[in-house]
């Protein structure tokens, strides 16, 4: 374990911006991150999992530890099912293929999301009709003053649309060590109700889908709509999809008769935020390195040398230009540092 100094964060962050630790160190066990946390109680200290869910606007004036905790195991089966654990630094897509090669069900719907394992409970990762919260059983995670672990249960995590405890009340006081997934072995609940998922089959002439089925029309469809970080820096949906009262929908629908919308409750109305940017003209429009992808406009890009601050920049007018046409206020899904 070696803490490096001025160190370049730009290989751990999927948005690629050029921004310096004061320290960096990565722990490559839970050993290794008690220690550093011992050692280091007086420093401020900033935890980075896969780097995948942050804009940086500036250098980190802290220790940056690293979480490359690896390893996954089955902890326990039954006929149905089975309970894996997997450390916090796995990697989320290579983790949900290997959990579609050993025939395990479950986080099919969710192949190719960028990021670690251990980051996934934080904003309760979602995609094509399915949520970490679905098959998420716990989480261990270290108190980062005390060192001692504690497993999250997943009523304690509270999980909502992209948002979980870890955002709140246990928001920089944990380090997420492993999480414990319960997958099926048989009659695997196969979720083909996402649109674009029922168009991807039908495209392959697949009729009974298996595992491998769905993770491959998710992956299509990704690639047809979302930049590769590795290609094109970005930390997939910048913003996340509103949700607004009933009243607030129905005068935006008067004036605004297309507006796409997903009823959450009686009273709440979802409205993608892909769409409100599209009509304000965002998408595909580039301003010198910071950019507005153009199969998805939810998706903030890096053309090269974009400064976090320019993004944060763009970002800022799309939510007043959409404020103005559509009285609705768009919110960042990625945490502006
Ligand atoms: N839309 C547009 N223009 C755009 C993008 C979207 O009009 O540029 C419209 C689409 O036509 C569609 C609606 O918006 O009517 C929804 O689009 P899509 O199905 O692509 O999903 P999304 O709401 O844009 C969400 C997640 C994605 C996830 C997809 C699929 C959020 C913030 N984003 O996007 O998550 O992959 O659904 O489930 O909830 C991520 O979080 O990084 C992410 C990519």
């Amino acid at each position: 374990m070696q803490i490096q100094h001025n160190f370049s964060l730009k290989k751990y962050n999927t948005f690629g911006i050029e921004a310096k630790a004061k320290q960096f160190v990565a722990v490559l066990s839970e050993e290794e991150l008690k220690t550093i946390l011992e050692n280091h109680k007086s420093d401020t200290k900033f935890i980075l999992g896969g780097g995948s869910n942050m804009l940086l606007t500036q250098d980190i004036d802290a220790l940056v530890i690293h979480i490359d905790l690896k390893g996954k195991k089955v902890i326990n089966e039954d006929d149905d099912f089975v309970w894996i654990e997997s450390q916090a630094g796995e990697v989320w897509h290579e983790f949900v293929l290997w959990t579609i090669d050993q025939n395990f069900g479950g986080l099919e719907n969710m192949s190719l999301i960028p990021g670690n394992v251990g980051t996934t409970p934080v904003q309760n990762i979602g995609a094509y009709g399915t949520e970490i919260k679905d098959t998420f059983i716990s989480c261990n995670a270290m108190n980062i003053s005390t060192q001692e672990l504690k497993t999250f249960t997943k009523d304690e995590c509270n999980f909502g649309y992209r948002e979980s405890v870890f955002k709140h009340e246990a928001k920089d006081k944990y380090v997420i060590t492993s999480v414990v997934f319960k997958l099926t072995k048989r009659n695997h609940k196969i979720n083909t109700s996402y649109g674009d998922i029922t168009k991807e089959l039908e495209k392959q002439n697949v009729v009974t889908p298996t595992l491998k089925d769905v993770s491959n029309a998710v992956i299509a469809i990704r690639q047809s709509k979302l930049p590769n970080p590795k290609e094109l820096g970005n930390s997939g949906s910048f913003f996340k999809n509103p949700i607004i009262s009933k009243e607030q929908y129905e005068k935006a629908h008067a004036l605004h008769p297309e507006m796409p919308h997903y009823v959450i409750s009686e009273t709440e109305v979802k409205v993608p935020a892909g769409w409100l940017i599209e009509q304000a003209g965002f998408k595909g429009k580039r301003f010198g390195d910071a950019g507005i992808h153009k199969n998805q406009a939810l998706v903030l890009v890096n053309y090269g040398n974009a400064t976090g601050q320019e993004i944060l920049n763009v970002s800022k007018d799309i939510q007043a230009t959409v404020l103005k046409q559509f009285g609705i206020a768009i919110e960042a899904e990625v945490n502006v540092i």
